[in-house]
C-alpha cells in the first residue's frame, strides 16, 4: 500500500478550530453577493477590500464586511459555508465561532434573528459534514462600551440557546485595559457563560498590548481561555505564570499582516517550547487568505514540526474546547483513533510539506 505523504497526513489530522470570527470568514464572492442583495455599497470588491496594510485597516474591513449581513438567511449561508471550508480544507471536526452582535444590529437585525440564522446554518453544516460547533458572542472593545457588553448579556439571557456558550472580547487593545470589562465578564460568569478575550496580540505594541493584560484577564475577568497571547513572551514572569496556569491560548497561525507572518510563527514556536498550552486557529480565514489546512502546512514547514507536534496540537484543541464533558470524551476517542490510523499510514521518509497557494 502506498504510504501517506506528510502533506496529506497534515491535512487529514483531525482538528478543532477555536479562533475564528464569522465576519472574517465570509467568502469574497459571498460578500459581493450579499452586499448587492442588501444594497450595501462596498467601496471596492471583496478581494480588494480584503487587502490592507495595517491592523486598524483590517478591523475596518472586517466591520464593513459584517454590514453585508442583514437577514437570518444571510447568517445561515455564511455559517454553512464557513463550516464547509473548515471541513474541506484541513479536516476540522469541531469549531467554536465568534460573532459580534453589535456589528449587525445597525442593519435592523435583532439578536434572536442573528443567532437563529447562524444556528440554522451550523446545524445544516453539521448534518452535511459531521462538524459540530458552538458560538461565542463577542464584544469589539474599539467600538462598544462596557454598557453594551451588559446589553449583550441581557440579550443572551432573554434568548438562551445551548449553542451560545460563552463571551469574547476582540478589537484593538489600545482601546483600554481588560479591567474596563470586569463588570460584564463577572456577570457572564454568574450567568454560567465561559469567558475568553483577545490579549497580548503581536500586531500591537507592548505599550498597547502588554503582558499585564494576561494577568488582568485571568485574575479580574475570570477567562479560562485566551486568544493570541504572543506579547507575554516579553515578560518571563508572566510566561512562567501561564505555564503554571496551563490556560489554553488559541493562536492564529497565519497573521493578516504580511510582515508579521514569519515572526508570529517564531513566537508560536517559542510559546510551544516554553510549555504553554497552545492551539492553532485561523482567526479571519477568508480575509487573511488562508484555510486551516494551509495554516497548518505553513507552520509545520517553517518550524520543522512532525507527527508528535501534530498529535499534541490536535488533542490540545479537543481539551481546550467548551464542549460538555461527554461530547468532549467522544471527540477525544475519535481523534485518538484517527491519529493512530494516520500515523500507521504515514511515510516516515517523507519530510516535505507542499505549500498550497492562497491569496496573499
Ligand atoms: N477581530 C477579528 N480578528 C481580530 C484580531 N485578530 N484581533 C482583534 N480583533 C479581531
Ligand atoms: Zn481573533
Amino acid at each position: 500500500m502506498t504510504k501517506l505523504s506528510f502533506s496529506d497526513y497534515l491535512d487529514a489530522v483531525p482538528k478543532v478550530e477555536l479562533h475564528l470570527h464569522i465576519a472574517g470568514a465570509i467568502r469574497p464572492e459571498t460578500l459581493d453577493d450579499l452586499a448587492f442583495l442588501n444594497e450595501l455599497r462596498l467601496p471596492k470588491p471583496a478581494t480588494e477590500l480584503y487587502q490592507f496594510t495595517t491592523f486598524y485597516e483590517f478591523l475596518d474591513a472586517l466591520r464593513l464586511a459584517a454590514l453585508a449581513l442583514a437577514t437570518p438567511r444571510d447568517f445561515a449561508r455564511v455559517a454553512y459555508e464557513c463550516i464547509e471550508d473548515l471541513h474541506r480544507h484541513g479536516n476540522v471536526r469541531h469549531a467554536e465561532i465568534f460573532f459580534n452582535p453589535h456589528y449587525f444590529t445597525p442593519n435592523g437585525v435583532a439578536y434572536p434573528e442573528i443567532v437563529d440564522g447562524l444556528i440554522e446554518g451550523l446545524e445544516r453544516a453539521e448534518h452535511d459534514f459531521g462538524v459540530s460547533s458552538l458560538l461565542i458572542a463577542c464584544i469589539d472593545r474599539s467600538v462598544c462600551l462596557p454598557s453594551e457588553a451588559l446589553q449583550m448579556l441581557e440579550w443572551m439571557a432573554q434568548y438562551p440557546r445551548p449553542k451560545v456558550v460563552g463571551i469574547g472580547l476582540d478589537g484593538a487593545e489600545r482601546a483600554g485595559p481588560p479591567l474596563l470589562w470586569v463588570e460584564a465578564w463577572r456577570q457572564a460568569g454568574r450567568s454560567g457563560f465561559r469567558r475568553t478575550a483577545h490579549v497580548c496580540e503581536d500586531n500591537q505594541s507592548l505599550f498597547e498590548a502588554p503582558p499585564t493584560h494576561y494577568t488582568q484577564c485571568r485574575d479580574a475577568l475570570g477567562c479560562d481561555r485566551l486568544d493570541h497571547g504572543y506579547n507575554i513572551l516579553a515578560d518571563p514572569a508572566v510566561v512562567q505564570r501561564a505555564v503554571q496556569d496551563q490556560v489554553p491560548f488559541t493562536m492564529a497561525c497565519w497573521s493578516g499582516l504580511t510582515w508579521n507572518r514569519a515572526p508570529r510563527r517564531q513566537r508560536i514556536k517559542a510559546m510551544y517550547d516554553a510549555g504553554l498550552n497552545i492551539t492553532l486557529g485561523t482567526d479571519d480565514p477568508t480575509i487573511f487568505g488562508t484555510t486551516m489546512g494551509h495554516s497548518w502546512r505553513t507552520v509545520f514547514a517553517d518550524l520543522g514540526w512532525r507527527g508528535a507536534e501534530a498529535r499534541r496540537l490536535s488533542l490540545a484543541g479537543v481539551e481546550a474546547s467548551w464542549l460538555p464533558e461527554a461530547r468532549k470524551a467522544a471527540l477525544r476517542s475519535e481523534f485518538v483513533a484517527t491519529l493512530d490510523a494516520l500515523e500507521r499510514d504515514l511515510d516516515p521518509e517523507d519530510r516535505v510539506v507542499e505549500l498550497a497557494v492562497t491569496r496573499g
